[in-house]
């Protein structure tokens, strides 16, 4: 196993809009059921953004509270990071827009976009960056606002998908034997990239009346397809980051998987044998909220004190790209 880098979690935060869709709000609309969302996706609700509320607006509020959570200011961040995939705009990028609203000295300020893997993505280039010496404090944000690309005629990715955002403030952890990321594995198969995009509104094929009409700016998705080889990039993920790293699933404290959909993360937790307990879903509340989940996740863990200092966790995320990675961490 190579050598932990020595990083830790300072403070988070989470910012969740107040709106909620419930699973009868799509029963309203769509030819749906409760029992088909139930038993395909394990979603109950999920929050939505509402008018003025936008990717850089829940980010700006999740960092205010992990800032306020680290005990830090602004002039302590020497980096702002926000994995997304539901940008402000197409430039400048959403770290900017937060950096404006934050205030604060000119520190580095940049997106990264790798769809659900985004957040185990920024996890790893933040450590590699602070255990550099480099940086002192990296605050990484998920945040997304799934509802502005996603199409509400669409009964097959409509009901999964929600807003919010999760903000970490990663520090540079001085002791040898204490917090860390311990291994990672961050992967992407570009040749899978149709099975889930937005394809309209980029240089590929820019914003235009056709693209309107054909309603290409919003997410199309060959769920059965992405199903099956997120089933299949997890179990593989999860066997190889404990095995190269000398884990047993027993050691493992808490597993956080990005909140896809329940019978993925139930398949991964069968893998592992471990009890329902020891793997964290909020999907049943938010939905799917792609590189927010994982963020979002650790605040409401940490806040319930279902990771503390010294727990194993391992995240593990599959998303569009394709797009998988796994983060094996010591609190
Ligand atoms: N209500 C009722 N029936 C529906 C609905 C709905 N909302 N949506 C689809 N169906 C129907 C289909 O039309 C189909 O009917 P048919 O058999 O008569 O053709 C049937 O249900 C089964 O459809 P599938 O798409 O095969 O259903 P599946 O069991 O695969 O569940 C789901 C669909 C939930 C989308 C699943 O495929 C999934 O979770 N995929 C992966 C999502 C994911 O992990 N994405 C990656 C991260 S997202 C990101 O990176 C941005």
């Amino acid at each position: 196993m190579p050598e932990p880098l020595r990083i830790r979690i300072a403070g988070s935060g989470r910012a969740l809009p107040d709106k909620v869709l419930t699973n009868q709000w799509f029963i309203d609309r769509l030819e749906t059921s409760e029992e088909w969302i139930r038993e395909r996706t394990g979603i109950l609700e999920r929050r939505i953004a509402s008018e003025g509320e936008s990717t850089a607006t829940l980010a700006t509020t999740a960092a205010r509270k992990a800032l306020a959570d680290a005990k830090m200011s602004v002039d302590d961040i020497d980096m702002i990071i926000v994995a997304t995939i539901t940008p402000e705009c197409p430039f400048p990028s959403t770290a900017c827009f937060v950096q404006q609203a934050l205030g604060g000295p000119p520190v580095p300020a940049f997106d990264l976009a790798a769809a659900c893997s985004g957040y185990i993505y920024g996890f790893i280039v933040s450590s590699f960056l602070l255990q550099n010496g480099l940086y002192r404090n990296i605050l990484l944000i998920g945040a997304e606002t799934m509802s502005k690309i996603t199409d509400y005629d669409d009964r097959s990715t409509c009901i999964l998908f929600g807003d919010g955002a999760g903000a970490t403030i990663l520090s540079a952890s001085p002791k040898t034997d204490g917090p860390a990321l311990l291994h990672y594995r961050m992967q992407a198969e570009g040749s899978g990239l149709s099975m889930l995009a937005v394809p309209a509104g980029g240089s590929r094929l820019p914003a235009s009346k056709m693209t309107i009409d054909e309603r290409l700016h919003y997410v199309k998705m060959q769920g059965r397809e992405v199903y099956k080889l997120a089933v299949k990039r997890n179990l593989e993920l999860i066997d190889s980051t404990l095995a190269e790293a000398g884990v047993s699933p027993e050691d493992i404290a808490l597993v956080i998987p990005h909140q896809s959909n329940l019978r993925i993360i139930e398949s991964a937790r069968q893998r592992l044998g471990l009890p329902q307990d020891r793997v964290f879903t909020n999907i049943q509340r938010y939905g799917n909220t792609s590189a927010a989940s994982i963020p979002i996740c650790i605040d409401e863990c940490r806040e319930m004190g279902r990771i503390k200092p010294g727990d194993l966790v391992l995240l593990v995320g599959f998303g569009a790209g394709l797009t998988w990675g796994s983060a094996l961490i010591r609190i």
